[in-house]
């Protein structure tokens, strides 16, 4: 029986919850002044004032000293494509001068060339590159990794991307969780007859990835020059089918009513919704799909951010995520997201925690097990060097992480990974 004991922290700082939190609901944070918290086997038995822990229950335990120091739930970044071989600096430098993501990708550019890079790699090494990568996001106070696949865009290599996450899920130190994104882009070998490549993934890839449990959730681009919203509907139809719990990038570059398609389905959450119109987010809120907004992209794009405001005061349940990925947003900076999201996107800090924790877990149907300092929930948590929850963007874009743990292991330590 292994117990940890974080004491003395100058503030813990929680949403409460076992689902997420919409409207107003993100402001209510716990916040707990010389707070400690015992965890035993990798799960929080206790959260209280460092005065008030009973002695007896806290015997024995590896003792943290958080003094001076504020203590969080784990942060979870709900939404990347971690998995992928390559990058494409030229086309963000393309961007810059002025060339759309959309034009470059009807060039031939954009997710095919990831697609090309990816399949040329082995099983190792993209284990390897996305393993590395996972070290530097723990860094920055991650604790889980959504990871969608959709740079194979053939049978056996979206089998190869989704087995990547799983086994990265498996070894550690960060739980990653899979999504099967076939329908990313029509692939080049059926450009002329995307409809092939639909029955494809309809037949084929979602009924395979479904029998050998590679992935929990289906994800599909739903954009001009991608999928449109009869093809997007009918591949979540069969997804849902065979069990997959459904997500959609939705009005990420043109308004496609992805939002409304997200609350049709029932969809557990509609990611990017820059264009989303009002009535798709009210549909949304009636249908408590969560919404993941993912500031980095748009702002890498140069796009105008999520409406953020006029979903959090509608009472949706918003989340923020980096979608990180080769293409469109080559970052996974929490520091920079958080700090875009609070001085652009108008949202409170006390939101932007919520939308970081209870909100992400809940946005990849978790939000019963993490993204919250609760007795019950895995130990997953992440303590910063700085004396209030302030800092976290009053330092603007400084990784002020000092210790993070997984399942109550410490992974990092000293802002360092162990
Ligand atoms: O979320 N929009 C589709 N997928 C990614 C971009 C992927 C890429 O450009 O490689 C996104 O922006
Ligand atoms: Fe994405």
């Amino acid at each position: 029986m292994k117990k940890v004991l974080i004491t003395h922290a100058s503030q813990i700082v929680t949403p409460i919850g076992r689902s997420g939190r919409g409207g107003k609901g993100m402001n209510d944070l716990t916040v707990i002044e010389d707070g400690c918290i015992l965890i035993q086997d990798g799960k929080i038995i206790k959260v209280c004032k460092s005065g008030e822990m009973d002695e007896n229950l806290a015997r024995d335990a590896e003792v943290i000293d958080a003094k001076g120091k504020i203590v969080l739930p784990g942060l979870i970044d709900a939404h990347t494509h971690l998995v992928f071989a390559g990058t494409r600096e030229d086309e963000f430098s393309m961007r810059m001068a002025n060339e759309s993501y959309i034009s470059i990708m009807e060039k031939g550019g954009g997710i095919q060339r990831s697609i090309d890079a990816t399949r040329l790699a082995s099983e190792k090494e993209l284990y390897s590159l996305a393993k590395q990568r996972l070290y530097k996001m723990a860094k920055m106070g991650v604790t889980t990794v959504e990871a969608k696949s959709g740079y194979g865009g053939t049978l056996e290599d979206e089998i190869k991307q989704c087995r990547v996450a799983k086994k990265l899920n498996e070894s550690g130190p960060l739980s990653v969780v899979s999504t099967l994104m076939a329908a990313h882009t029509i692939v080049r070998e059926y450009k002329n007859e995307p409809e092939k490549y639909v029955k494809l993934i309809i037949e084929e890839i979602i009924p395979r990835i479904a029998k050998e449990k590679l992935a929990e959730f289906c994800d599909v681009f739903l954009e001009k020059s991608a999928f449109n919203y009869s093809q997007a509907e009918r591949i979540l139809t069969a997804a849902k089918a065979s069990g997959f719990e459904l997500k959609i990038h939705a009005d990420e570059i043109t308004n496609g009513k992805g939002a409304h398609l997200a609350a049709k389905l029932n969809a557990i959450s509609a990611e990017h919704l820059l264009f989303s119109d009002t009535e798709g987010l009210e549909e949304m809120r009636k249908h408590h799909v969560t919404a993941v907004l993912l500031p980095l992209t748009a702002f890498s794009l140069r796009e105008p951010y999520a409406k953020a405001r006029e979903m959090i005061d509608k009472g949706l349940v918003v989340a923020l995520a980096t979608d990180f990925n080769p293409g469109s947003c080559y970052s996974y900076s929490m520091p920079l997201l958080m700090a875009i999201a609070c001085l652009s996107m108008k949202m409170s800090i006390e939101e932007v925690i919520t939308a970081l924790t209870l909100n992400a877990a809940a946005a990849i149907n978790r939000a019963h097990k993490i993204g919250s300092i609760e007795a019950g929930k895995d130990a997953d948590i992440a303590i910063f060097d700085c004396p209030n929850y302030a800092h976290l963007v009053y330092h603007m874009g400084i990784n002020q992480v000092h210790t993070v743990l997984k399942k109550g292991e410490v992974i990092v330590r000293n802002g360092e990974n162990v």
